[in-house]
């Protein structure tokens, strides 16, 4: 049986983002039934119906957007919490891949959500606002394990790899659970 290809979709842009880090540690963690690739969002524009439709061609790098996560048989995602919500790019990222209407990139694609925060509570707030967007999305989420990671900057030592057995653990079987998951409910082609 070939791997799931698995689109890794990190709501941080900065350069030292916590997200990124523990996306790349539960990918180094992944089964082999998973292909997990990093998609990078930062470029995108910032959603605007103005952009395309009516003879108007849309920026491209929303189409090179779109075409890549066309290749995808599910989605992980990684979001910091800003203001008890997700990020506005990651946001950004889910309202270009739902248009144009009729066309959207997610649809039926199972997906897992980690939730990372320096602060105490893991970024629950955002990790929820994320599910609230995939239930309309039409995205299988996983349920559980949950995973929200809390005091996040504690967790990591300096080289930016898990500092202890119980959160490499936890992330290990969250990513073998989101395997199950994949294969339960990916569509088939
Ligand atoms: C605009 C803004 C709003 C934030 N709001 C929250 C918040 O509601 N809850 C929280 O735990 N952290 C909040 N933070 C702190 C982030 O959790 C912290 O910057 C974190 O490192 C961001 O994730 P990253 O390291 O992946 O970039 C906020 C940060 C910014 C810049």
């Amino acid at each position: 049986m070939s791997a799931k290809k698995i689109a890794v979709i990190i709501g941080s842009l900065r350069k030292a983002s916590l997200n990124r880090k523990f996306a790349h540690e539960v990918m180094a963690l992944a089964p082999e039934s998973l292909q997990l690739e990093i998609v990078e969002i930062g470029e995108l524009a910032v959603y605007n119906e103005d952009l395309e439709g009516d003879g108007v061609t849309p920026p491209q790098a929303w189409t090179q957007f779109r075409d890549r996560m066309k290749e995808y048989e599910g989605v992980l995602f990684f979001t910091p919490e800003y203001n008890r919500s997700t990020t506005a790019a990651l946001k950004n990222a889910l309202d270009v891949g739902s248009r144009p209407y009729g066309h959207s990139i997610w649809s039926g694609k199972p997906a897992g959500i980690v939730s990372v925060s320096p602060g105490a509570t893991g970024a629950f707030g955002a990790n929820h606002h994320l599910r609230q967007s995939l239930v309309f999305l039409d995205m299988p989420t996983l349920l559980q394990p949950e995973a929200y990671i809390g005091g996040a900057a504690k967790l990591l030592g300096d080289d930016g790899k898990i500092n202890n057995d119980s959160t490499k653990q936890f992330l290990k079987k969250f990513i073998d659970t989101y395997a199950t998951w994949v294969e339960t409910n990916a569509k088939t082609k």
